[in-house]
């Protein structure tokens, strides 16, 4: 699978700061001159927004299965309409989340086959991965304490403490095995402090 250059992700557990670096660093790439298109997972698209919804419903109880087929299926739907154009006209495609959330989440903490994930990975998303992804990495009750000031207690946020370390273990193994792409930053610095080691990265990754 090869690495498209103008492709990056954020991954990170819970209250990392993803959403703001996302921004931070659209609107420095966008002063360089490059068209950015900003993105989510689950979500980009009208019917991924959908699928968000019932993916975050604190009320649903979900099937941890029927759970990582509907993040497959907001995929595909982003991949397509979002994604893959966005990249062969040129443009820069940040998301908020991809691929390894779900080797982190349903995989590493659900306990799902790590195999079905990367068979689902082939068939959904072929021949493309992020040039760079950025895991902002945090505390995990600090995560959690930050997520729950600004309001925010969605069916993620309800899992223990020990799920969200499961998580962010998970993306650890991910970064150790892929340290070209995966770059870990210290999250628990200010936005700023992390905002310029991450422009610093990726000038330095595409010189
Ligand atoms: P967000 O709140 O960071 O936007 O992410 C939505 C939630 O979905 C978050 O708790 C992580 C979870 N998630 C997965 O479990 N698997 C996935 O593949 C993705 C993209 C997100």
């Amino acid at each position: 699978m090869s690495r498209v250059r103008g492709f990056i992700s954020f991954e990170g557990i819970e209250g990392s700061g993803k959403s703001t670096q996302v921004k931070l660093l659209a609107e420095y790439l966008r002063t360089k001159g490059h068209t950015v298109i900003e993105t989510v997972e689950p979500g980009g698209t009208r019917i991924g927004n959908k699928i968000r919804s019932l993916l975050l419903d604190p009320e649903n109880q979900m099937d941890p299965l029927a759970e990582l087929l509907l993040y497959y299926s907001a995929r595909a739907q982003h991949v397509r309409e979002v994604i893959y154009p966005a990249v062969l006209r040129n443009a820069i495609v940040i998301t908020d989340r991809f691929t390894d959330s779900t080797v982190a989440y349903q995989g590493h903490a659900r306990g799902i086959d790590l195999s079905l994930i990367d068979t689902l990975n082939e068939i959904v998303v072929p021949d493309m991965r992020p040039y760079l992804t950025f895991l902002l990495d945090l505390d995990v009750e600090e995560g959690l304490r930050r997520n729950k000031d600004a309001g925010k207690m969605d069916r993620f946020e309800q899992e223990t403490v020990d799920f969200h370390n499961l998580v962010r273990q998970g993306f650890h193994q991910i970064a150790r095995a892929e340290p070209d792409r995966v770059k870990v930053v210290d999250s628990s610095k200010s936005k700023e402090e992390v905002s310029k080691e991450i422009i610093r990265t990726i000038e330095e990754a595409w010189r």
